[in-house]
């Protein structure tokens, strides 16, 4: 049985209702509760954008079907606080493992995501206590640009995102400094560096995601003064914060990324690839 909310309705016919109180709260209905009881469940329900809302969404729904016995498995295609799973300074949560452990509790048997910040790796895992399936959108993403531009030196703009191209491609190296003075949690990106030529090439870069598209505006900056001919920029989720997909279109030959986080360019569809 699937069980959709109205943010998936891109995909499948929501069957779920969320709403909000008037003062914000969450509201959470399953209409289909007593067909489902004792059943296993999938649930698609988008956790971006409004992250803290549709992770606190996703706990009441998974937590309802618990109690009424189900098994469940969530689908949510791009996992929210990935990113915070080492601490910078001593103080700070490990917020990426203390989410997942959080899902596990509400009740998901598995939690089914695509190019999982912290997880490197496709396949299953355990992390935070959750079973964890990480598809990769690499492939696709890679055959996207191929098709159109023909044959491409796929690079990725850091180590981290580096299995995207494993036996593909190369990393540049990225160094983050000490977070900025202001309102936000942003440290800034202090180098960006690549030990390989790039003269006269064509190239594709690709990342797990693009969020201020600092690190891929940085890294088309890199490959021009090296001299490459057309570059191509790609990621998994494309969050494009403030006018970072103007600025980076406005500078390399196309910007593209999956259906995960919903957007303009976005030319791959992860239901494909469940
Ligand atoms: C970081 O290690 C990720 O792989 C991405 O490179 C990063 O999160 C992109 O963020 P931004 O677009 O803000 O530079």
């Amino acid at each position: 049985m699937k069980l959709a909310s109205a943010n998936f309705s891109d995909r499948l016919e929501p069957n779920i209702e969320i709403k909000g109180f008037p003062d914000g709260d969450q509201y959470v209905n399953i209409p289909d509760i007593k067909k489902i009881k004792g059943k296993k469940v999938e649930v698609y329900h988008r956790l971006y954008p409004e992250q803290d809302k549709k992770i606190i969404q996703a706990v009441f729904l998974l937590k309802t079907l618990k109690e009424n016995g189900c098994r469940v498995d969530l689908v949510a295609p791009y996992l929210p606080y990935s990113r915070q799973d080492k601490r910078w300074k001593k103080g700070e949560p490990l917020s990426a493992e203390y989410i997942c452990s959080l899902l596990k509790w509400a009740g998901a048997e598995k939690l089914t995501t695509f190019d999982c910040h912290f997880l490197k790796k496709t396949g299953e895992h355990f992390y935070g206590g959750l079973k964890i399936k990480n598809v990769s959108l690499s492939n696709p993403l890679i055959e996207y640009a191929e098709k159109k531009y023909g044959k491409l030196e796929v690079i990725t703009p850091d180590m981290g995102a580096g299995y995207m191209v494993q036996g593909k491609g190369k990393s540049m190296k990225k160094e983050r400094g000490e977070y900025l003075e202001g309102k936000e949690a942003y440290r800034e990106i202090k180098k960006l560096e690549m030990d390989f030529d790039v003269k006269g090439k064509n190239i594709l870069i690709i990342d797990d995601m693009i969020s201020s598209g600092s690190t891929m505006i940085k890294a088309v900056e890199n490959l021009k003064s090296g001299g490459a001919e057309k570059i191509i920029c790609c990621a998994t989720h494309g969050f494009f914060l403030k006018d970072s997909l103007k600025k980076l279109s406005g500078i390399c030959e196309e910007v593209y990324v999956s259906n995960t986080i919903p957007t303009e360019v976005s030319k791959i569809n992860f239901m494909d690839y469940l």
